[in-house]
């Protein structure tokens, strides 16, 4: 399939592309969905896709030569980690892993401004997953070199939307004019609350379907409808799944929950078979940024609108873009 970021410019009519956007991100953080401009995803995209032809052809390229990543993980991690340590060595850096923070100084005591000022004094970027909301923001406060948000507790997840974007696009070729459903544990869920946010530069429609205790935040969904968004909230995914353009389910997680027996009463509210996908548009996409715990059937993998595995791949060369605009070597 052809692709190309300026698709978003295709049909949105909003923006020309800027040739002079070169160079904007070099040595920024990456914190929050809210930075990021329609022209930006344009940009990014293109890079992205220039990264994932290469991949193709070559395998890897020197761009990042001589530059190093700290991947800083304080949650467990498989896509974002791997995808990230992926990704800089594919561009022929490479990267410092502290996946299980329990082996790091951080099991001392020591505080998240030190181990950023520590590890910035050994990298170039620094990836940060973390349990509470608002850390990348704080480390970012104290480091003088590029900060990513790889998911700050039930806070962000911006590189995350970023790759939900762009398969979106890889898949229907457009966004406006979609309707999104969004599915699961919307409260905490911290992948739909950055897809969301980036989701309102559209022209969509989103649904939200959730236990009522797992709803979407309402500022959030106030936000959107200051933007002019249309969205619906409701329990069953059968009220709108005919309608349905893009599937976007989610794990209810166990671990943001104070009592066990607070989860016990949602954990199985949905699970995606291959009925629902008989129900639903033949060229519906079923995403989910994974992992599942059997909200998605695996009955259903086969199915060509089963695109969470095509999804996770497209994360390396969103996560290669981004390393390469901060480092200022797109
Ligand atoms: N989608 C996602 O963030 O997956 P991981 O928790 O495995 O990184």
């Amino acid at each position: 399939m052809t692709f190309s970021g300026q698709m978003i410019n295709a049909e949105t009519k909003r923006l020309p592309f800027d040739a002079k956007h070169d160079g904007r991100f070099e040595g920024q953080h990456i914190l929050s969905i809210g930075q990021f401009s329609l022209q930006d995803l344009v940009y990014i995209f293109d890079v992205a896709e220039e990264f994932r032809l290469m991949v193709r052809r070559v395998g890897a390229l020197e761009l990042l030569k001589g530059r190093i990543l700290a991947n800083l993980f304080y949650e467990p991690s498989t896509r974002t980690s791997s995808s990230f340590i992926a990704a800089m060595q594919r561009l022929g850096g490479t990267v410092i892993p502290i996946n299980e923070v329990r082996y790091s100084s951080v099991s001392k005591g020591e505080s998240l401004p030190d181990t950023i000022r520590t590890l910035e004094s050994y990298a170039d970027v620094i990836v940060l997953r973390h349990h509470e909301t608002g850390s990348a923001a704080l480390a970012a406060k104290y480091a003088h070199k590029p900060v990513i948000n790889a998911g700050d507790g039930i806070g962000e997840h911006p590189t995350q939307a970023l790759l939900d974007l762009y398969t979106i696009l890889q898949e229907r070729a457009k966004v406006s004019g979609l309707t999104i459903t969004m599915l699961g544990d919307l409260k905490y869920g911290r992948t739909v609350h950055s897809l969301a946010k980036l989701l309102s530069l559209f022209d969509v429609k989103i649904n939200y379907v959730s236990p009522e205790i797992l709803r979407m935040p309402a500022d959030l969904i106030t936000h959107l409808d200051g933007k002019g968004i249309k969205q619906t909230q409701h329990t069953d995914l059968d009220a709108v799944l005919k309608e349905t353009d893009i599937l976007y389910v989610t794990r209810i997680q166990k671990e943001r929950f104070s009592s066990e027996t607070e989860y016990n009463s949602v954990k199985n509210s949905y699970v995606i078979t291959p009925d629902t996908l008989a129900q639903a548009k033949p060229d519906m996409v079923l995403m989910h940024p994974l992992p599942r715990v059997g909200e998605i059937s695996m009955e259903v993998d086969d199915d060509p609108r089963a695109a969470y595995f095509r999804q996770m791949e497209y994360g390396v060369y969103i996560r290669m873009a981004l390393l390469a605009l901060v480092l200022g070597k797109a």
